[in-house]
């Protein structure tokens, strides 16, 4: 079941590295790219980094509308995530085209993912140079959520049986995440 997460905890969706599906929407379009290139930034307010590429229609959207979301898809997502990240919906409605379900954001207008299990909405932090030199947008966190099944309380759980979060490395490659270990209590 999808619950908030606490926003000075929301940096913990992003921690441990997981490919997100950056969402955006603007002026009645809608749509979705892979982001492998992206982190949390801060605690309170909460923020993230995501790096949008400037031949991206995301990056037109997130431009005008000065928002979006990251979804973090577990690995029964893995094949929409490489599909997704390999088109763009300048062309082509990506919802439709791979069946993705959607649902309504609660403080921006980009939609969110089904089936993902976490969900940052974010409003962007101008930051021109870094926009235009870099393609790297900052985000303050407006609303976070997570799957209750797999992350709760601040922390990643994971059971067994159950898909976990992807990380990207290229060629259609991902590692799943692994297994939690503590050091130092
Ligand atoms: C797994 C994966 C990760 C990606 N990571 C990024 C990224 O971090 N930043 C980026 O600008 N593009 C990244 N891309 C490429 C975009 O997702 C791709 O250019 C996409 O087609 C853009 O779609 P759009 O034009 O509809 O916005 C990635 C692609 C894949 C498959």
């Amino acid at each position: 079941m999808r619950q908030p997460v606490e926003l000075k905890k929301a940096y913990r969706l992003l921690n441990h590295g997981p490919t997100v599906l950056v969402s955006s929407a603007h002026a009645g379009q809608q749509n979705v790219m892979a982001a492998a290139w992206n982190m949390a930034r801060d605690f309170e307010p909460a923020k993230v980094c995501v790096v949008i590429d400037k031949t991206t229609h995301t990056r037109a959207l997130v431009e005008a509308s000065g928002e979006f979301a990251l979804n973090i898809p577990d690995r029964s997502l893995a094949d929409s995530t490489v599909a997704v990240g390999d088109c763009s919906g300048r062309d082509t409605n990506k919802f439709e085209k791979f069946g993705l379900a959607t649902f309504a954001s609660e403080k921006i207008a980009a939609p969110l993912l089904g089936g993902c299990v976490g969900w940052l909405e974010c409003k962007v932090i101008p930051e021109p140079h870094n926009q235009q030199r870099y393609d790297l947008f900052i985000g303050e966190v407006v609303a976070a959520w997570a799957d209750s099944a797999d992350f709760s309380e601040g922390h990643w759980h994971f059971p067994p049986g159950r898909a976990r979060s992807i990380h990207y490395i290229a060629g259609g490659t991902f590692f799943e995440t692994g297994d939690e270990f503590t050091v130092g209590k």
